[in-house]
């Protein structure tokens, strides 16, 4: 068994951000965040604690998405979903964002760890991969049409 501050050390070691959520009524209110996610959001730790994690969406509210976490979160379930969010300088980025309740014998409470990847990368390779595949069906199609005319 490792001890908690090496534990902790870790945490802030990781390249991914690390975040540690409780209740507060209806917000689920960031208590720890770790130099990961300092860095991808560019907010600092003293800027952001006790608030919901929603201030980086910037008010681009992607409402399906939203949803699905709003419902994990109600239910106590974990959940991982992609959404955009918005550094502190107004740049934005995709976050693959995995989130789960930890019940805590001790308070009695439930805390929710949150994992913030960011998959930017990914997710335009990945457009650009659809966006080539629209031109390639239109080339086709267009090429296909000329054949047509040739043979009547
Ligand atoms: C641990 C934890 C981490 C979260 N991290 C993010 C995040 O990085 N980005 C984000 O847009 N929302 C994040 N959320 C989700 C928001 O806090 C909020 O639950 C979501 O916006 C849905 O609720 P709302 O419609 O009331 O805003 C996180 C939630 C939890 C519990």
């Amino acid at each position: 068994m490792i001890n908690a501050k090496l534990l902790q050390r870790m945490v802030d070691a990781s390249n991914d951000g690390i975040v540690v959520a409780e209740q507060e009524g209806s917000d689920t209110i960031l208590i720890y965040v770790n130099s990961a996610f300092e860095r991808l959001t560019g907010y600092s730790s003293n800027e952001i604690l006790y608030q919901d994690c929603r201030f980086l969406q910037n008010g681009e509210r992607d409402e399906p998405v939203l949803e699905l976490i709003r419902l994990a979160i109600t239910n106590g379930q974990p959940c991982r979903q992609r959404l955009r969010n918005y550094r502190k300088d107004g740049t934005a980025f995709w976050n693959e964002l995995s989130i789960t309740p930890v019940y805590n014998e001790a308070d009695k409470l439930t805390y929710f760890i949150g994992i913030q990847k960011d998959v930017t990368e990914q997710v335009e390779a990945l457009e650009r991969v659809a966006e080539l595949q629209r031109q390639l069906d239109e080339a086709q199609a267009r090429v296909r049409a000329l054949e047509n005319d040739q043979r009547r």
